[in-house]
């Protein structure tokens, strides 16, 4: 096994292999089973709501829900700039136009006025918003007591993308409930994961049957293949839903334990001016990711001298997610900005936060920062 430090590495152990055995054993090889309707009960028991249809992935999720709230080809979508792709290809997927809306410089999370301004611009045009898509940005909701008031005034449909958010809450409201649907990611880095995997949870019982017979080929309930519309092969595997299980049972455990972590790099990066940790203000926040901003100029260095020292101990970091609006694939989309998305891009660096860090491999990643905080600033923190 390589000594590389990852930034989320799967955290899977002894619970995993029996659920995922038994699951094997039981005879269910195949996109359906017992084990892939009781993660998707486990999974809206867990976040509140009424109902999940587990898919294959995130992103498979996001389209679906998508299609589900009604956006086609004639639409526009509110995006944040400041996210993975996925969010904004899902929106691609249906044939409608994404938007993009600039952040929040302090949590990375949509900037609501500026979401307001854009929405009071796209009505005036007489464009159709066919849904805005909020962004958990590292584990950490967006503003909803903010955005949903508006989103309902704009008569918008907002599809949570809580792909990096499962655990997390905002005034106590779980992740993924704050829209008319919710989508989350199980892929290999979250903070639990079946390999590949995605889930929708929604209280919409009519919306989610929809997804779930798109889902499935949108095959018709007869004995031959019927087939009236085209649907897509997205449903998860019960051996995948089993592995889900498992992680679900130590999820607040994981939440727990990345917490710790962000707690350590907190305490480590308080006296070095100019790094601040985004969203470090966020009881609620599940902590997937940890991730500090550094001012050049009152630190006296970049992230990415700290993403090359670190490199060099074997010791994985990323920079924040490069926005959309400058992303080859999206040149030329319409985008209401103010530069804080390119800021945190700039500046911005995810540093190891997984729950799968044992304490020596955590010990030794605060040792290398504050090696290098010592040899930029003459003064070790710790
Ligand atoms: C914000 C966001 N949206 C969507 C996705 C897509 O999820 P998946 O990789 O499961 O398709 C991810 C992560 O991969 C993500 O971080």
């Amino acid at each position: 096994m390589s000594p590389t430090i990852y930034l989320s590495p799967p955290d899977v152990g002894p619970l995993e292999e029996s659920y995922l055995l038994a699951a094997l054993r039981s005879g269910w090889v195949a996109p359906v089973g017992p084990d892939l309707d009781a993660f998707e009960r486990d999974v809206a028991e867990r976040v509140g709501a009424r109902g999940a249809v587990a898919v294959s992935s995130g992103t498979a999720a996001l389209h679906l829900a998508l299609l589900g709230v009604g956006v086609g080809p004639d639409d526009v979508v509110v995006v944040p700039t400041l996210t993975f792709v996925a969010t904004a290809n899902a929106v691609r997927y249906t044939g409608a136009r994404p938007v993009f809306v600039d952040c929040d410089p302090h949590t990375g999370n949509v900037d609501v006025p500026l979401l307001a301004e854009l929405l009071r611009r796209l009505a005036n045009r007489g464009e159709r918003v066919g849904a805005v898509v909020p962004v958990d940005m590292f584990g950490s909701c967006a503003d909803y007591t903010a955005l949903l008031p508006l989103c309902a005034e704009a008569g918008v449909p907002v599809v949570e993308d809580a792909a990096e958010a499962l655990g997390a809450r905002h005034g106590g409201r779980p992740a993924g409930t704050f829209g008319r649907i919710g989508a989350l990611s199980f892929n290999g880095n979250k903070i639990i994961t079946t390999s590949g995997g995605g889930m929708l949870v929604s209280d919409d019982l009519a919306l989610l049957a929809r997804a779930r017979h798109l889902a499935t080929q949108a095959r018709e309930p007869l004995p031959h293949y019927e087939h009236r519309e085209t649907g897509y092969n997205y449903r998860l595997s019960n051996l995948l839903a089993a592995l889900g299980r498992a992680q679900l049972v130590r999820l607040d455990g994981m939440i727990a334990r990345r917490r710790q972590l962000r707690d350590r790099y907190a305490k480590l990066f308080a006296p070095v001016p100019g790094v601040e940790l985004i969203g470090a203000e966020d009881a609620e926040a599940n902590c997937w990711l940890t991730c500090i901003r550094v001012d050049p100029e009152r630190a006296g260095w970049r992230t990415a001298d700290l993403a090359t020292h670190l490199a060099g101990r074997e010791i994985e970091t990323r920079p924040v997610w490069k926005p959309m609006h400058r992303q080859p694939a999206y040149a030329g989309a319409e985008s209401l900005l103010t530069g804080a998305a390119d800021a945190l891009f700039a500046e911005g660096l995810t540093l190891p936060s997984g729950s799968a860090l044992t304490d020596p491999q955590i010990g030794y990643v605060l040792g290398a920062i504050d090696e290098f905080l010592s040899l930029r600033t003459g003064a070790a923190t710790a």
